[in-house]
């Protein structure tokens, strides 16, 4: 095959057979479509299956437009050599662009994917099979309108496609076409919860995602990159994680939320019987002050430094007793490597009961926090408070 439209015709075709698709970029438009500036063509699963997804940027707005796999291919075909004179295709092997000259004869170029750096093609491919369409990081500024991280969003890029990949194997557990309700507490742009949200979509089921944020401004852009992604089931509110009501909720992720804020976040999950909570702490101070060394273990915290890092782990152990207290099964994993942050530890918490305190549980957990001289935690506040006023006791003492 010697044509170059008919070979470019064919790799779209094959990228999208073998899952390697990755975008499709049209521009240089004339005729009907002179005021068009760009299109962009993605793979969206609908409920009917797979379709194209068609995004004509005008230069004022963007307008969607979706259609079966074939008749998309179809429409892209008519337009090329005649109405659209550029075309890209990126998919994990490579990129491939036709560019028509002034006389209307098509000349191809072939390239090679461009990697993240710090990544491998093989990573990447692995990538764009947990999370196809990215439409959503594009809005964001995380990729440019190839597919590409932009500058200084190398990490964050990382960090969403881990974040998906981390919770892929948990979220197995829900049913195909299943309504799943998900909130983000603290938010912030929104990234991990448009992915979140996105990916559910694409693995057959039906999100309705709301992302709490307390800043205003964050709020405002991210309920206008939903609008642009014309998607009534994913929307943002100004609130305080401790001060909003939002029910049901059947996956809780707080990633960042600073300090507290992730105590605050958990124990909602747990009031609102939260299938799956995730958070990744960060900024773990309460305990700073409190903290002190169990008989015969001083040495480990000699230094300042020693007892910062001290802080989070016993912090987060005794997130993770408080909630299998409460009927979850607790793991702790990496989900982005030490190089990119230092806050890279995920919290994921299955319900595997119905919530409610286990009586040798809480005392296990109280037992562990008195060792490290710790009256009060967070979390461990908002649970006990709730049950007999006896569990509530400072260090020492025994219930
Ligand atoms: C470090 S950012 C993380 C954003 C996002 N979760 C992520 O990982 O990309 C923390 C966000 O949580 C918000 N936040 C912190 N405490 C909060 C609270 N109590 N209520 C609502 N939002 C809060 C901050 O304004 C900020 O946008």
């Amino acid at each position: 095959m010697t044509d170059p439209v008919e070979q470019f015709i064919s790799a779209i075709r094959d990228s999208i057979d073998d899952q390697t698709f990755q975008k499709l970029t049209l521009g240089k438009f004339q005729n009907e479509l002179a005021s068009v500036q760009h299109v962009y063509v993605r793979i969206v699963d609908l409920k009917t299956g797979p379709h194209l997804s068609f995004v004509y940027r005008y230069p004022n707005q963007d307008v969607t437009k979706n259609s079966p796999i074939p008749e998309g291919i179809n429409i892209i075909t008519g337009w090329l050599g005649s109405t659209c004179r550029s075309a890209t295709l990126l998919t994990s092997k490579g990129r491939q662009q036709l560019l028509f000259g002034r006389r209307g004869q098509p000349r191809l170029f072939t390239q090679d994917s461009p990697s993240i750096p710090g990544t491998s093609r093989a990573h990447d491919r692995e990538k764009t099979r947990l999370l196809r369409d990215e439409r959503a990081l594009e809005l964001l500024g995380v990729i440019d309108s190839e597919g590409r991280p932009r500058a200084q969003m190398g990490d964050k890029y990382r960090q969403v496609h881990h974040f998906i990949e981390a919770l892929a194997p948990i979220l197995k557990g829900a049913s195909q076409g299943e309504t799943l309700h998900i909130v983000d507490m603290g938010c912030g742009k929104g990234y991990l919860t448009f992915a979140l949200h996105q990916f559910l979509r694409e693995n057959g089921k039906n999100p309705v995602t709301t992302g709490v944020e307390k800043r205003d401004s964050l709020v405002e852009s991210a309920n206008a990159i939903a609008g642009q992604l014309g998607d009534n089931n994913i929307r943002f509110i100004q609130g305080e994680i401790n001060d909003v009501e939002i029910k049901p909720i059947d996956i809780l992720i707080a990633l960042h939320a600073c300090d507290t804020a992730t105590d605050d976040a958990i124990y909602q999950g747990i009031q609102e019987e939260c299938r799956w909570i995730v958070v990744s702490p960060c900024c773990q101070h309460e305990l700073r002050p409190q903290l002190t060394a169990p008989a015969g273990f001083e040495p480990l915290f000699r230094h300042g430094i020693q007892v910062d890092r001290m802080t989070e782990i016993v912090t987060d152990a005794l997130r993770c007793l408080y909630l299998e207290a409460w009927g979850y099964q607790t793991r702790i994993q990496e989900f982005v490597g030490t190089e990119h942050t230092a806050k890279n530890l995920l919290v994921v918490a299955s319900r595997t009961r119905k919530p409610g305190p286990s009586e040798d549980l809480v005392e296990r957990a109280l037992e562990f926090q008195h060792r490290f001289g710790i009256q009060n935690q967070r979390l461990q506040t908002l649970l006990t408070a709730e049950i007999s006023p006896q569990r509530h006791r400072g260090h020492g003492e025994r219930i």
